[in-house]
């Protein structure tokens, strides 16, 4: 299992290898907010402070809408994008880029 600490809520949970992000921060209770969904409007943008190789590859859908807000995008993931790939490790995140 990894552990997936949503810092912003003081939320840690377990989640196993193929959950999606979306998952973590909607059944964790998590206050940051969605929009579409389907990575088009980066509202779900969040910093990776720790674990981004736990995390499945961009895909272009998520890097075009990931430039379009700018910052660190090695440091950036959209929450409706990505899904927890591994079996082990700790990731953390926080809201705020
Ligand atoms: S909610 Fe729109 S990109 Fe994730």
């Amino acid at each position: 299992m990894v552990s997936v600490f949503l810092e912003d809520d003081n939320i840690k949970v377990k989640v196993p290898a193929g959950t999606t992000m979306k998952e973590v921060a909607l059944k964790s209770g998590a206050s940051m907010e969605f929009g579409c969904r389907v990575g088009d409007c980066a509202t779900c943008a969040v910093h990776v402070k720790s674990g981004m190789l736990l995390l499945s590859d961009k895909q272009d859908k998520e890097v075009k809408a990931l430039e379009i807000i700018g910052g660190n995008l090695s440091e950036i993931r959209l929450m409706c994008q990505c899904s927890v790939r591994y079996e082990e490790g700790e990731i953390v995140i926080s809201y705020g880029l």
